[in-house]
């Protein structure tokens, strides 16, 4: 018997719905995931046959994040990586995006949903970006996106504390758009899915276009400059001591670095 798809992708009435499959890690995405949901985003922006397209979770877990083991053994090294071509389909996304999120949304579990369009939660769902702890710093212009959201010590909590956040901050600062039982989340987001894809995909294009004029350019370049951080961020010895400490099943020392 084969394994399930890590990603699962189902197209119905126009909606092309993504979903992170990989619970018994949590749904950790590894460099192969970053390729295949790379590879999803732009045949679905090409495909005339996709109006909308949904990214959900499980209903007990959104996702762990990165892959810390992934990173540790296959660090992403240049802007080409599956990580960041996945950033770039996503924030760049013309058609409308949709987010189911329930259970945790760890580190890109939390920054995919700022570039999503409308973000339904389940009442159990707890954000965190916790690059910091994990001797990191922002992706996904999030050190761009996260202090425009909430203002600029709210984010300090989130990004320079890692603090969790719950499903009502994240309501009350604008990251989500309405919390319902765990068990409902899915279901909202196609229905509110199904409502976009029954509009003109014209206008939906143009007035997402329009929202996100004065920002576009400005995200893509923190993309890029917070990637190249990211990239060697990665390879220094903080984020080797956490994601190693990870794997070992202990505390971090950062005492001496
Ligand atoms: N990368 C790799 N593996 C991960 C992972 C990640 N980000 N998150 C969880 N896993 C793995 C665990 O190592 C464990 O594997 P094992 O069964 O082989 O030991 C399995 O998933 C279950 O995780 P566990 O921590 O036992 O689940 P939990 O329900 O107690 O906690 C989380 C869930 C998401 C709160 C917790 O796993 C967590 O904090 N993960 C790390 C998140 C993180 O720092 N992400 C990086 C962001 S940049």
């Amino acid at each position: 018997m084969s394994a399930q798809p890590e990603i699962l992708v189902h197209t119905e009435a126009s909606v092309m719905t993504i979903t992170i499959n990989r619970l018994e890690k949590k749904n950790s995405i590894t460099a192969a995931m970053y390729s295949t949901l790379a590879d999803t985003l732009s045949s679905a922006a090409n495909d005339a046959t996709v109006r909308v397209v949904v990214i959900q979770g499980h209903e007990l877990i959104f996702s762990a994040g990165n892959d810390i083991k992934d990173f540790l053994s296959v660090p992403p090294d240049n802007s080409d990586a599956p990580v960041f071509r996945f950033l770039r389909a996503l924030s760049g996304f013309a058609k409308p995006l949709v987010a189911a999120v329930c259970g945790p949304a760890v580190g890109i579990g939390t920054t995919l949903l700022l570039h999503c369009d409308l973000v339904y939660a389940g009442d159990n769902a707890a954000f965190s970006m916790p690059f910091v702890n994990l001797g990191l710093c922002p992706e996904a212009a999030s050190s761009l996106l996260v202090p425009q959201l909430m203002g600029h010590q709210r984010a300090a909590e989130a990004l320079l504390l890692g603090e969790p956040f719950t499903a009502e901050t994240a309501l009350e600062v604008g990251l989500i758009n309405r919390i319902v039982p765990p068990a409902e989340a899915n279901a909202l987001a196609q229905m509110q899915a199904h409502k976009l894809a029954a509009k003109p995909l014209s206008s939906l294009l143009e007035t997402k276009r329009l929202m996100k004029l004065g920002n576009s350019q400005l995200i893509a370049g923190r993309i890029a400059e917070e990637s190249s951080s990211f990239g060697r961020m990665l390879r220094e010895p903080a984020a080797r001591e956490a994601f190693t400490a990870f794997v070992e099943k202990r505390r971090p020392d950062f005492t001496t670095l």
